[in-house]
Parts: C-alpha cells; structure tokens; sequence
C-alpha cells in the first residue's frame, strides 16, 4: 500500500470513494433522497478536480493506493503552521481563523467500502500524523457524525479522544457531533 499526495488525475477516484462511502456509511444517518441528491459523482469530481487544481497551501489531500494503482481511500488535513492567512471569505480560509496555530483538521478520512477493515484507514491516519509532525504541528482535530459508531470506534481505536459534543448543520439538517483530538 503506497500513501502519496493526491493530484490532479485523481479527482474521479476521490469523487467515488466520496459518494460511495456517504451512501453506503451514512445511510442510517442521511435520508435517502439526500443521499441520492448530493452524492452524484460528476459533481464532486469537478470540485475535487477545483481543489486539486489550486493546490492550497494550507490544505493537503493523500490517497492509498495499492499495487495496481487503484486509489482506494483518501484523508483531507487542513494545517496551520502560522497567521499568515487572513481570507475568511474562503472555506479554508474561515475555518483556519478558528484554529489554534499549531494544529491541524483531520476534513475526511474515507475508505472504499468493500476495501475497509484491512488496515487501510490507519495507514492514512498514521501518514497525515507524521506529516503533522514533520511541519511541528501537535494536535489534530475532527468532527463524527454522533450516529456514525464505526467511524467513532475507528477514531478512538486510534488513539483520539473525545473533546466535545457540538450540534452541527449537514446538507441544513442539524446532527449532533463528537469533536475528537490526537495528540501527536
Ligand atoms: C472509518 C474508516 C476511515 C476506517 O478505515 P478502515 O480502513 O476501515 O480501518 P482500518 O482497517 O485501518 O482499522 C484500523 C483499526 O481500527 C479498528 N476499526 C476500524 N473500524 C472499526 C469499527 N467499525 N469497529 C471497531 N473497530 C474498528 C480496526 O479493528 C483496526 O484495529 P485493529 O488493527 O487493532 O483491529 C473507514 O471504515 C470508512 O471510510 N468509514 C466510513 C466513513 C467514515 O466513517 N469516516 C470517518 C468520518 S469522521
């Protein structure tokens, strides 16, 4: 299993690995016409192909891919090294403003479905660790889905911690969120 930064040409892959896991993952959280609406691949394989494109300095996607080259699961970090940025019109840009210098989000952490359960998420959340630690960050944040207890069990399994509860807007649906962090 190779973890590498993602790039362009990956926008279809990370588009599927995206929708497929919401549909598959979340089914017991989102409603399905929802699910239906907002998980269409086309869609998302543009605004990935967007971000991969603008390469942000503060934002890094890797993926996993194996030895056929099929990318199989993919993490999103944002990190913050410093105040340089100071453009809240942006979503990255907002969501640095409220972190602490230092720390990182942990956006998305997502393995194909069929491909989870052999090891793959760890290998993910243990590169974007080092990665972290490479740049001195020492805190990664992330906020689950309350209903999501895979995912939930993933995170402390793996070393996180529960900091809080917090009500969250998804798709304008409210849903209440564990915030998780790792000390690294
Ligand atoms: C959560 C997710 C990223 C984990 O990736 P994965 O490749 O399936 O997990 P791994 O195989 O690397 O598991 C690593 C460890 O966590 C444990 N773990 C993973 N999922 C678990 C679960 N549902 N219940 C209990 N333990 C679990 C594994 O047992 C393993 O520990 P072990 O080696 O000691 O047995 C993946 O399952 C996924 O994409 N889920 C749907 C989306 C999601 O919930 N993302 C997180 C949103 S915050």
């Amino acid at each position: 299993m190779l973890i590498r930064k993602a790039e362009l040409k990956d926008a279809a892959d990370l588009a599927k690995i995206k929708c497929d896991t919401w549909k598959a993952s979340y089914k017991h959280i989102i409603d399905a016409d929802t699910l239906q609406k907002e998980m269409q691949i086309a869609a998302h394989e543009k605004k990935f192909a967007n971000q991969l494109e603008s390469s942000d300095k503060n934002s890094v996607y890797f993926v996993a891919e194996n030895e056929r080259n099929e990318v199989l699961g993919y993490i999103l970090l944002l990190t913050k090294t410093d105040n340089s940025r100071d453009d809240e019109g942006s979503f990255i840009g907002k969501t640095l403003k409220s972190m602490q210098v230092g720390s990182a989000l942990l956006s998305a952490i997502y393995v194909l479905p069929q491909e989870q359960g052999k090891g793959i998420g760890r290998a993910l959340l243990d590169y974007a660790k080092s990665f972290c630690r490479n740049k001195g960050i020492t805190e990664i944040f992330c906020e689950c889905f309350a209903e999501n207890q895979s995912g939930m069990k993933f995170h402390l399994k793996n070393g996180a911690e529960i900091i809080g509860v917090e009500k969250g807007e998804t798709f304008d649906k409210p849903y209440d969120g564990y915030k998780l962090k790792w000390e690294i």
